[in-house]
């Protein structure tokens, strides 16, 4: 079996590689393909690699390129973790949102539509490059926006399955609280990716008993800590949102908040280099501690299960993934991408029935999905009031003052990434 890592350099890669190499026998991969453009980089990244591989007694390859065609030539599956102008750009994404009250953030709100708009072209040609050489190959994409990206590729007819860490990560969470295995945990997820929530906690699997109201009676304060939530709301709502759902729940706050400290991106940038200089020493066989401060904490293990049922392997037999709606929430489009359980196999994601979904959810995600919608257009193709739609669509912008400053800024600070400004 062989599998390629577009973005390969990343310093998440030693993540996805300790998980490859501790979950050898449900994914035997026999050669694993690191490739990013930026060679220096990918040199240090892939000799830990291969010291995590040797240590823990993997018989696989790794090769390291800067030539995706060559790289993902005959793969079977290809991840895709790339951050398209990489930390430099998504500083911006965070900053100028604030300059008029909104939020900056990397996938929520005007900073997410610049993400999409500059990643969504370049994920096309790279998912174009596969098929060219191996049509039957999957695509697995991590990269953000997930939601928009996901439909991209899809609509363009890949095969896609769109991955985040954040339902595994309330799984292993919730297991800890309740003292079981994280395997035992089944949770009712619903949305759309980074606007979901937890509907319900089962044990066992999708029949189990829901231990979602004595999960928050007797852990609730550690669930709304996690999540920088007041406990009484989280009590209120009986359901747990994601983090990401701050957002729209304290917009106000975060925005006050974010503007008196450092952006997310100069902090993993800082992260990044110390990592880097670790990963640059011949004694490191593991993937370093500090790795863990990073949001993507058990994306290998996520990425590991569902690329081992997607080629016929023995994954868990529900995973949260990001596919197509058809029909799964009535209130939203066919073609929608959301975010829930499916059960996964070698033709792809099958999501399981999801119950009625109560309107307080069901209506910020039909308005997501219509800014979604409008911000595929717009990343396709381009022009400035494709980006104003999508923007005045945003249930966190709306007003025309707004978008229309926030377009400015946009493509003020993107040109070099659009094509078309
Ligand atoms: C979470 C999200 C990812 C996101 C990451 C950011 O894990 O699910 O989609 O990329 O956080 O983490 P970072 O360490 O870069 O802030
Ligand atoms: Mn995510």
């Amino acid at each position: 079996m062989k599998l390629t890592v577009v973005g390969g350099g990343s310093t998440y890669t030693p993540e996805l590689v300790d998980g490859f190499a501790r979950l050898r026998d449900t994914l035997p991969v026999e050669e694993l393909v690191l490739v990013d453009p930026a060679a220096e980089r990918l040199e240090l990244v892939g000799g830990l690699a291969r010291r995590i591989f040797a240590k823990q007694g993997h018989p696989g390859r790794i090769v390291t390129t800067s030539d995706l065609d060559a790289g993902v030539e005959g793969a079977d599956a290809v991840l895709l973790q790339l951050r398209v102008g990489g930390q430099a750009a998504r500083e911006q994404d965070e900053t100028w949102p604030l300059e008029c009250g909104c939020i900056g953030q990397e996938t929520t709100g005007a900073g997410g539509l610049a993400k999409a708009l500059r990643t969504v072209p370049v994920v096309l040609d790279i998912a174009e490059r596969v098929r060219r050489t191996n049509p039957d190959a999957w695509i697995i994409d991590f990269t953000n926006p997930v939601g928009i990206v996901t439909r991209a590729l899809l609509q363009a007819g890949h095969r896609t399955v769109g991955l985040c860490n954040v339902a595994i990560g309330f799984q292993r969470k919730f297991a800890a609280l309740l003292g079981v295995a994280p395997a035992d945990v089944h949770l009712d997820h619903v949305g759309l990716n980074h606007l979901t929530w937890e509907t319900g906690v089962r044990l066992g699997g999708p029949e189990g008993e829901n231990v979602l109201p004595k999960l928050l009676a007797e852990h609730g304060d550690a669930v709304a800590d996690d999540l920088r939530l007041p406990r009484t709301l989280v009590d209120r709502l009986g359901v747990v949102p994601s983090y990401y759902l701050r957002y729209y729940y304290a917009h106000d706050e975060v925005v006050r908040d974010l503007r008196t400290k450092p952006s997310r991106a100069a902090e993993v940038a800082a992260m990044e280099k110390q990592l880097l200089e670790m990963y640059g020493d011949p004694a490191l066989d593991e993937k370093p501690e500090l790795l863990a401060r990073r949001g993507g904490a058990y994306y290998s293990e996520a990425a590991v299960d569902l690329a081992a049922s997607l080629l016929g392997g023995g994954g868990s037999p529900y995973q949260v993934v990001n596919t197509y709606n058809k029909g799964t929430l009535p209130f939203l489009p066919d073609d929608a991408v959301i975010e829930v359980q499916a059960a996964v196999g070698s033709h792809g994601p099958a999501p399981l029935p999801v119950p009625a979904v109560d309107p307080l959810y069901a209506g910020l995600m039909a308005n997501v999905t219509a800014y979604e919608d409008l911000a595929l257009e717009a990343a396709l193709r381009g022009g400035r009031d494709r980006v104003f739609r999508a923007l005045l669509a945003h249930p966190l912008i709306g007003q025309y003052a707004y978008a229309d400053t926030l377009t400015d800024q946009l493509i003020a600070h993107n040109r070099e990434h659009l094509a078309w400004a």
